[in-house]
């Protein structure tokens, strides 16, 4: 018995000193032919199984050994600044896809009363926020996000942000929480719209899951209060 206990508490050690945060995808929420006409299945394939897999086998192997990293994925962007530059591409590209994977929708769906008011105070009204996050990720320049995210202040604001990079992180120039992001790396598009990019931005507009933007508001607000 003594000898069972034993081993039990070197077990316990053992994985409280070497274990490491393993990252895995989330299953798409919808098959990956539901978001045509606006987005094509091989894309949606492509763009999910090769792109998005990468980030998350390579975020993995940039950790392996790492035992001190932090666990979650918005520690580890909280705190990218100390981590290697395939820390902070693999892993903002883990978080952006999961994010980008869950805003969108083949059903038709619209902002909750509080989230519209809050685009409404922020930017006049829906279709000025929606131009608003159009010109941000038309004009990034090559790869990246164009986001929609509560600042330090509770309001909404839209920015973008280069390669994976996202307002998670204590690297970039506009910080928050992440609400919407759109994908402008020409990877999530250039099958169908080669390139394209405003017309594919002007179509998501379609398929936005407002239902989980706006719980995504929500919890944000919530995080920024606490
Ligand atoms: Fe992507």
């Amino acid at each position: 018995m003594k000898s069972f206990k034993s081993l039990f508490l070197f077990g316990m050690v053992f994985i409280s000193v070497f274990a490491q945060a393993q990252f895995s995808q989330k299953p798409l929420p919808y098959s990956k032919e539901s978001l045509e006409p606006y987005i094509d299945a091989a894309t949606m394939d492509i763009h999910y199984n090769k792109h998005h897999a990468a980030y998350v086998t390579n975020l993995n192997k940039a950790l392996e050994g790492k035992t001190d990293a932090p666990k979650t994925i918005e520690e580890l962007l909280a705190n990218v600044s100390k981590c290697s530059p395939a820390v902070r591409n693999n892993g903002g590209g883990h978080f952006n896809h999961e994010l980008f994977w869950s805003i969108l929708s083949a059903e038709k769906t619209a902002p909750s009363p509080k989230l519209e008011k809050a685009i409404i105070d922020a930017f006049g009204d829906v279709n000025a926020m929606k131009e608003a996050v159009n010109k941000a990720g038309l004009t990034q320049f090559g790869s990246g996000w164009s986001w929609l995210y509560v600042n330090s202040d509770g309001k909404l604001a839209v920015c973008s942000t280069p390669n994976q990079d996202n307002p998670l992180m204590d690297v970039c120039q506009c910080k928050g929480i992440p609400v919407l992001g759109i994908d402008v790396w020409e990877h999530a598009y250039y099958l169908k719209y080669q390139n394209k990019r405003a017309d594919y931005l002007n179509n998501i507009w379609n398929i936005i899951n407002w239902n989980q933007v706006s719980e995504n508001y929500e919890m944000a607000l919530r995080k920024i209060n606490m």
